[in-house]
């Protein structure tokens, strides 16, 4: 049986999040510059976007760009960002045949005014599309991300708009920068790391976690598939016992 035909379509994750990462080291393997793998990703996101459109996953997040990644070489920063500006426009009409919602997550106006303007724009334009929702996570960090829902409720609190007593699970999510969507399921992530590199910490409590050994530029759709899979064979327990799931 072929791996699409055994993922069971009852049972989909409604969120995957991906840190695709391995772009490096996948253009090393042909002694090519580091850019040239950031390059060759693009085709990977693309297949990963349509893959789980076609399914009917309902939110897609990739993290493209961390707040950490600034320390890499101005050559290869300027390369990312370019290449997002790019691939942005080129990748807009395909995200509107296949009514994809674009958004973004992270301290966007600090990205390059080009970006910036590219994002919005793309994001205004697929406002209204319903069939997924792909997350950028672009200029990303969880920490810089709580460390901002946390001033605008202290604002708050101080302001007298907020009683410190009502603040619970629900408000904390609503803060964050993911407020309204729903946490994601499974994380994927590529290149055989096997950390989280400060991608939303609050959102993946629950996550099931993939590792694969595969390097970005490679992963294609049956990469998604088996991560489905794999996520599908998994006994989520939420804290209870396997006999108490059971017991229904
Ligand atoms: C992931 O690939 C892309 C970004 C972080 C922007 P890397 O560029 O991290 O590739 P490796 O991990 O060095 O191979
Ligand atoms: C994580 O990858 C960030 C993105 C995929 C955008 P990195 O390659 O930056 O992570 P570390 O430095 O290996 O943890
Ligand atoms: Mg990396």
């Amino acid at each position: 049986m072929d791996i699409k035909s055994q993922i069971d379509l009852n049972k989909l994750p409604e969120h995957i999040a991906v840190i695709m990462d391995g772009n490096g080291r996948w253009a090393k393997q042909f002694g090519k510059v580091r850019i040239f793998g950031h390059k060759n990703g693009v085709k990977a996101v693309r297949e990963t976007t349509e893959a789980a459109a076609e399914l009917g996953i309902k939110y897609l997040t990739m993290y493209a760009f961390s707040t950490e990644n600034w320390g890499r070489p101005k050559e290869e920063v300027n390369a990312l960002m370019t290449l997002l500006v790019g691939t942005i426009r080129k990748e807009i009409n395909t995200l509107m045949e296949n009514k994809v919602r674009l958004q973004a997550i992270g301290d966007l106006k600090n990205l390059p005014a080009k970006c910036y303007k590219e994002l919005t724009e793309a994001i205004e334009k697929t406002k209204n599309n319903d069939r997924m929702t792909l997350i950028l996570a672009l200029n990303y960090s969880a920490r810089w991300e709580i460390v901002e829902a946390v001033k605008k409720l202290t604002t708050d609190a101080k302001a007298g708009k907020l009683d410190p007593a009502t603040v619970d699970s629900a408000l904390i999510s609503n803060a964050l920068s993911t407020g309204g969507i729903p946490d994601p399921e499974l994380l994927i992530r590529t290149s055989g790391e096997a950390r989280i590199s400060n991608f939303l910490l609050w959102q993946i409590a629950y996550a099931e976690l993939y590792f694969t050994e595969t390097l970005w530029p490679d992963f294609r759709k049956e990469h998604l598939y088996e991560a489905i899979v794999n996520f599908q064979g998994r006994e989520r327990r939420f804290g209870k016992t396997s006999d108490q799931l059971h017991q229904n």
